[in-house]
């Protein structure tokens, strides 16, 4: 590769690809982000100007992306789609930018990639498969029925459909990879484990939604950077990879570790109102991309990866501070 188009790349998982891949490739970036809420330029700092341009833009827009797209050379050059609207709690107040974004975006973008024949790799998630029970021995895998509960998973399944229809109609040169739960810097305060561990910090309970048995499987998003690196690279077009770390925790089971680390009794815990249609679980079975393109997490241990995580929080509360006060208001007026 020798350049890559990130969208979506000054949000959280996106902008720790972009450090991934000027850390271990010698690839241009260019960054195309909308710069919602979510999105920070001081998560792209100290990266180097000569290999990493952030252009300003919606994916749902042709006038920012055609240009953008029609400037990479087919033989070489990639994009990779992270943008979105990424949680599930707005898309239940508001489900109209998740369709306008996640559906209409991931349209526009492989109408570019049809048009020049560019490759591109489409970052999507487990929600897709809908939930598991939480005494289900079965994991996701590749060939598990689309079954999504919320207005954002459902956006993000008719965005997996597009691809592939567009792999197969149009002979798009795509690749789909669904992972599960995300951790670590860069994470907005709205997000589970940023909130908790923010709540914290400033003195108040963690906040767990129903009856917090409810199970999520983590993986440290710099593994997550590592897998999507793998499958651009070395990833068979028209498949899609599920990537996931084995790391299965229940939310009761995350907020003590935090409380834990903090040396604060394990049991002080603000149960809140549930999250409408809230799935219970979701477990993801990485064999196919660890067997065929020979990827492993770095962080094996998601305790090691919580400490990590923890650690720069309380060293970066400039960067969430701001958004910290305003996120906590929006979920107190729900009971959350
Ligand atoms: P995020 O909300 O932190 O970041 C999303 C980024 O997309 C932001 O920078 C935002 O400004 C940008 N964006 C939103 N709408 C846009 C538009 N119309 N045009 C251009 N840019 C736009 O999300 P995230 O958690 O980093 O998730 C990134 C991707 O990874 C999403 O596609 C998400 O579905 C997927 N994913 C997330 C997780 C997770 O645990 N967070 C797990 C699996 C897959
Ligand atoms: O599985 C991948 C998905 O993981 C991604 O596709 C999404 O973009 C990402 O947001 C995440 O979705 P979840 O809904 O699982 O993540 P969230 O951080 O919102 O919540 C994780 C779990 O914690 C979930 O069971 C809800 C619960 N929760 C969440 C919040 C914000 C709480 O108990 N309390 C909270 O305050």
């Amino acid at each position: 590769m020798t350049r890559i188009l990130v969208t979506g790349g000054a949000g959280f998982i996106g902008s720790n690809f972009v450090h991934h891949v000027i850390a271990h490739t010698d690839a241009q970036v260019t960054v195309l982000d909308k710069m919602t809420y979510a999105a920070t330029r001081e998560s792209l700092a100290g990266l180097p100007e000569s290999r990493v341009q952030l252009v300003v833009g919606d994916v749902a827009d042709a006038a920012a992306v055609d240009p953008l797209v029609d400037r990479l050379d087919p033989a070489t050059d990639a994009i990779v789609h992270y943008a979105a609207e990424s949680h599930n709690d707005n898309s239940l107040s508001d489900p109209a930018p998740f369709i306008q974004t996640n559906v209409v975006g991931t349209f526009t973008l492989l109408e570019a990639a049809r048009r020049t024949d560019v490759r591109f790799h489409h970052v999507s998630t487990d929600e897709v498969y809908g939930d598991l029970d939480l005494d289900d021995p079965k994991r996701f895998t590749e060939d598990t029925p689309y079954q999504p509960s919320s207005p954002y998973s459902a956006s993000k399944a008719g965005s997996d459909h597009l691809v592939r229809a567009w792999v197969r109609s149009f002979g798009v040169r795509a690749t789909i990879s669904n992972c599960s739960n995300n951790y670590g810097p860069w994470q907005h305060v709205e997000k589970f484990i940023p909130r908790q561990i923010t709540e914290v910090i400033e003195g108040r309970r963690p906040r767990v939604y129903g009856d917090g048995l409810n199970v999520r499987d983590w993986i440290h998003t710099t593994d997550h950077s590592s897998a999507v690196l793998a499958i651009l690279e070395r990833g068979r077009i028209g498949e899609t990879y599920l990537i996931g770390a084995d790391g299965e925790r229940s939310n009761l089971a995350v907020v003590r570790a935090i409380l834990r680390h903090f040396g604060r009794p394990e049991d002080e815990i603000e149960f809140v109102t549930d999250r409408a249609g809230h799935d219970r679980r979701y477990a993801i079975e990485s064999g196919k991309l660890r067997a065929e393109l020979g990827w492993a997490p770095r962080f094996e241990h998601f305790e090691a990866g919580l400490a990590d995580t923890i650690a720069w929080y309380q060293a970066n509360a400039d960067w969430w501070r701001p958004a910290k006060a305003a996120t906590e208001a929006a979920y107190q007026a729900k009971g959350q």
